[in-house]
């Protein structure tokens, strides 16, 4: 018998306000035209300053509960990734484990963009050696909040969301690695020298300060493309299966460029890929797991498909996951 983190449900939340790219332009040297060409993106959300990370992190969550038929109380393990947490500490995921009134552990994870891989790679961990039942992992950003609104080359790509997963732990017999539902395979890299191509210039330790987000973006853009295929393609080759095989590729997203030049270097065709970025540009930890809400929502998540997540972002950090549903 072998135990695996199964996907029951998945669940998104985006704020109300939307900003279109011809509103950057009222105070950024930036057009639409700039934007969607270079990008993809057409608009962003931004979050009202009475929401925070948790205010969306449980409202995603909540929403992925519903699918999955499941309370809050039937959770025992919250894994949430972010990098804009509500406050230094306590982990943001605290707050939603008290809103959602679930029981075990609840933490954050901080791998930015890549983040929702990492937390979903740590609770099927957990979920597989038993030390949980069923976890939620959720990604959550105010990104709106650590940007330099005065430098087009980052402000115009961010926004402000939510999304989650539950999973829960099934003993499912005697399988292959790529056979039977549930997360088949996760690989996660980081490599720190690179640590200056994308970071925010604050922080408790150094200025005290939350600090804004900095980025060299071409150098940043090669990288993507080159680290998102290498994980795509271990994460496939783990699980023994072939890239042909995977049904949906739901990227982080970061730019749709970078979605095309990875489609193109691995052989993924355009419509396996589920794209969303036109409608909140790069939400960080949160695109996957809205991106899953959305690939739901369009009917095209369904029983006994492979889906493969993957994510580059700030570290630098990186990776990918297999799940059959
Ligand atoms: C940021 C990004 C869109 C810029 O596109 P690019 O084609 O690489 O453009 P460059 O950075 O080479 O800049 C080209 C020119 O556009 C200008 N530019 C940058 N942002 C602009 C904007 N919003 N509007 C208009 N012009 C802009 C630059 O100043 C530069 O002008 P110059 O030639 O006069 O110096 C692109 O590099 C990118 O998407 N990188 C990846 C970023 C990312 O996804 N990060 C998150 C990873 S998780």
């Amino acid at each position: 018998m072998s135990r695996r983190g199964v996907l029951r449900g998945v669940g998104g939340y985006l704020p109300e306000r939307r900003v279109a790219n011809h509103a950057l332009s009222t105070f950024l040297d930036t057009d639409d035209q700039w934007i969607r060409e270079r990008t993809g993106i057409a608009e962003r959300r931004i979050a009202d300053p009475r929401q925070t990370t948790a205010t969306l992190a449980t409202l995603a969550a909540r929403d992925a509960l519903d699918h999955a038929g499941m309370a809050g109380s039937d959770i025992d393990l919250i894994v949430l990734a972010t990098a804009t947490p509500d406050h230094t500490f306590p982990a943001t995921a605290t707050k939603v484990q008290a809103a959602l009134g679930a029981g075990g552990a609840a933490f954050d994870i901080q791998a930015v963009c890549s983040g929702f891989v990492y937390a979903l790679a740590t609770a099927d961990d957990a979920l597989v050696r038993g030390r949980a039942r069923a976890a939620l992992v959720i990604g959550a950003e105010t990104f709106s909040r650590i940007l330099d609104w005065g430098d087009r080359g980052t402000a115009v790509l961010f926004g402000d969301g939510a999304g989650a997963v539950v999973l829960e732990a099934v003993e499912v017999g005697e399988v292959t690695p790529a056979t039977g539902p549930g997360v088949l395979s996760t690989y996660l890299r980081s490599d720190g020298r690179q640590h200056d191509l994308l970071y925010v210039d604050g922080g408790p330790s150094t200025t005290g300060q939350a600090g804004a987000l900095r980025m060299l973006g071409n150098q940043v853009f090669k990288q993507a493309v080159e680290r998102i295929a290498e994980a795509m393609e271990r994460c496939v080759a783990q699980a023994g299966v072939a890239m042909g095989d995977v049904d949906l590729v739901v990227p982080h997203q970061a730019n749709r460029r970078i979605l095309d030049a990875v489609a193109r270097r691995v052989g993924v065709a355009p419509d396996r890929i589920v794209t969303t970025l036109d409608l909140h540009g790069n939400t960080s930890a949160a695109s996957i797991p809205l991106a899953l809400a959305a690939a739901r929502d369009q009917k095209r998540l369904g029983p006994d498909q492979l889906v493969l997540v993957e994510a580059m972002g700030g570290g630098l950090t990186w990776g990918a996951a297999l799940i059959r549903t």
